[in-house]
């Protein structure tokens, strides 16, 4: 029986065919990677962090469990944040410091914030003293919030301290969402 040969019109209508296909695949899997980093972009951009997670919004408790403002910075380490009760007020400062990134402590014998990696110092409020980093701690918005109505009675939103009110139960929050870059070293 004679063997059934492709003419060279044939061959050629394949290879375009084969060459068609490639360029389909091809242009598939570019549009999956488009879609993919597409959906990657919408997560980033809306964040989907749960209360008390770092990067929403931490409940640091009542006003009466504060420290005073001469106690040392309360560590909240699963959050990477300092409650600091300063004269004026309270704030909360990020836990990384500003030169490379490392995290830093609360030094009882300098009575300010040492970092262990380069010696950057910082004063409780997170105020620039002296080593590589080049600016003051970076802060978060903290809120006073009614314990009752859950409402906003005060609010730092540029990261300088708040004053603490009289009722003890008010709730003190601490936004890990909105962080505030400490004032560069002068
Ligand atoms: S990382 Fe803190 S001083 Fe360098």
């Amino acid at each position: 029986m004679a063997e059934d040969k492709a003419t060279p019109q044939q061959t050629e209508k394949i290879k375009v065919n084969r060459r068609e296909f490639l360029n389909i695949a091809w242009l598939a899997s570019l549009g999956l990677v488009s879609l993919e980093a597409a959906g990657m972009t919408v997560l980033f951009a809306m964040p989907t962090f749960e209360e008390g997670e770092f990067g929403g919004v931490i409940d640091v408790g009542p006003v009466s469990e504060l420290p005073g403002p001469g106690d040392p910075p309360r560590n909240e380490p699963k959050v990477k944040l300092w409650v600091s009760n300063t004269e004026e007020g309270v704030m909360g400062i990020y836990k990384v410091c500003t030169h490379l990134g490392c995290l830093y402590n609360w030094s009882e014998q300098e009575v300010s914030f040492l970092c262990p990696c380069h010696g950057s110092q910082f004063e409780k409020n997170g105020t620039y003293i002296r080593g590589p980093a080049p600016r003051s701690l970076d802060r978060f918005v903290v809120r006073i919030i009614d314990p009752d109505t859950g409402q906003v009675l005060a609010e730092s939103t540029d990261g300088s301290p708040l004053p603490i009110p009289d009722n003890p139960n008010a709730r003190v929050q601490v936004d890990t969402g909105k962080r505030i870059q400490g004032v560069s070293k002068g």
